[in-house]
């Protein structure tokens, strides 16, 4: 079979400045003509279809360790289990499950839950968002790890300035002085955690240890597993802040646009509760990944069923084009709520597949059903927003959101929907306790 001559002229390139913004036209052409394609831009080979990303990502022929070497950081920082293959890789992610496993989230569950409330009591305080992803999305990424590793929120700003700097790390093709610069913040957010653990054995002032302190977080119970040396956990700590923070952050952002200008689903999910949430947050993840690509290298030929590829080739595994295959996904281009069965691919797959999805998805759902309940009448506000043009994450900036009218949140007793504060006024999850 002949190979189709490329990507036609009209089209613009996913990497190029237009195709950042909407690749979605791009990544449709070569799902439906090529869907394993050799790039001649990068050279590198562009798989789009859903049926091929989900082989080529459980086949041991394409590594992980290769595939994200281009961009690992300083060779004397602790590697990360997403830089290796087989079973070192097993080894290192078996006691990720204490990081981040179902006793793990169950642990931090009611803090967050707690955080994630004062933080839209500070909102609504606001009452207008300049940047919804720097006013909702990074706090709650920062809650979130802050909960897992036993950080006060005293620590809150360090951790999000560090994880800020440090996420550079995620753009494979950033510019070399800005690699270099996320290769050192990386060096200074390891340091960070490395003096954090050293603090968990610590007992505090009187030598009293406050029940629920930093020894007791699933960041304490990993540190004290004798299968990772300190700096194999570190790796995973570090992993888990340049692989989590921006992305869960730009994740809510990316929800946010889809949801807020559709009162329809909005009221859908008032009703639906969490469980309807999580199913929402799975759709807006399909819709808009914000890790859109993964790469790897393929060790020997290897045959996927959309097409061949020859033995030392860079390889990207496109989880944002098989997220819109209309193969599997009817109507790919529209937000259905609540898809079901939804076996989108915004987490990977095979082994490297997140080990944080559940995690993602109930702190993201969480935050969701409680706007959507706290803010009714929530729209984007102010200019139109815009699509950065990073790669890795896919990012909103300038989300401008109007919360409106904040009612009392009676989500765990009451009815959907509570009569608006009188004027508008500011409703803290406080009040709506007492109310
Ligand atoms: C919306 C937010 C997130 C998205 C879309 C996401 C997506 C992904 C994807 C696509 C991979 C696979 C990469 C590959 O195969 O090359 C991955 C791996 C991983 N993610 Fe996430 N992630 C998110 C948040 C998080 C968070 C919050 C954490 C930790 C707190 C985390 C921890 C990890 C780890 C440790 C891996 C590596 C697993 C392995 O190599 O076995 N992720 N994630």
């Amino acid at each position: 079979m002949t190979k189709p001559p490329g990507l036609p002229a009209q089209l613009a390139h996913p990497f190029s400045p237009a195709g950042r913004v909407d690749p979605y036209p791009a990544y449709d052409w070569l799902r439906a003509h090529d869907p394993v394609h050799r790039d001649p831009m990068t050279g590198m080979w562009l798989v789009t279809g859903y049926e091929d990303c989900v082989a080529l990502l459980k086949d041991p022929a394409l590594s992980a360790a290769a595939g994200q070497r281009a961009r690992s950081r300083d060779d004397d920082l602790p590697v990360s289990m997403l830089t290796t293959d087989g079973v070192d890789h097993a080894r290192l992610r078996a006691p990720g499950s204490l990081l981040l496993g179902t006793a793990a989230l169950a642990s931090v569950a009611d803090g967050i839950a707690a955080d994630t409330d004062a933080l839209l009591d500070r909102a609504a305080e606001r009452g207008v968002l300049a940047d919804a992803v720097e006013e909702l999305g990074a706090p709650l990424a920062t809650a979130v790890l802050a909960r897992l590793f036993g950080l006060g929120a005293d620590r809150h700003a360090t951790l999000a300035e560090l994880a800020r700097a440090a996420s550079v790390n995620l753009d494979p093709l950033a510019p070399p002085h800005v690699a270099r610069l996320g290769r050192a913040a990386m060096g200074e957010l390891t340091r960070f955690l490395d003096a954090h653990a050293d603090t968990l054995g610590v007992p505090g002032p009187g030598g009293v240890r406050e029940a629920g302190g930093a020894h007791e977080s699933p960041l304490a119970r990993l540190a004290a597993d004798p299968r990772l040396t300190r700096r194999e956990m570190l790796g995973i700590l570090g992993l888990a802040v340049v692989g989590g923070w921006q992305p869960l952050a730009e994740a809510v952002g990316n929800a946010l646009y889809w949801l807020l200008p559709r009162p329809g689903v909005r009221a859908a999910l008032r009703a639906a509760g969490r469980e309807g949430a999580e199913t929402a947050m799975d759709e807006l993840l399909r819709l808009e990944a914000p890790i859109p690509f993964t790469a790897r290298v393929t060790v020997r030929d290897v045959r996927l069923p959309g097409g061949h590829v020859p033995a030392g080739q860079r390889v990207l595994a496109v989880l944002a084009a098989a997220n819109r295959d209309p193969a599997v996904f009817a109507d790919p281009g529209a937000l259905v709520w609540d898809r079901s069965p939804n076996p989108h691919l915004a987490f990977g797959g095979g082994p490297h597949f997140c080990l944080a999805a559940r995690l993602v998805k109930q702190s993201g759902a969480l935050l969701l059903e409680r706007l959507v309940r706290r803010f009714p009448e929530a729209a984007l506000s102010g200019a139109e927003p815009r699509w950065a043009a990073t790669l890795i994450p896919r990012r909103l900036t300038g989300l401008g959101v109007d919360l409106g009218p904040c009612v009392p949140d009676r989500a765990a007793s009451g009815p959907a929907e509570q009569p608006a504060a009188p004027g508008g006024e500011a409703c803290t999850a406080a009040e709506a306790a007492h109310a």
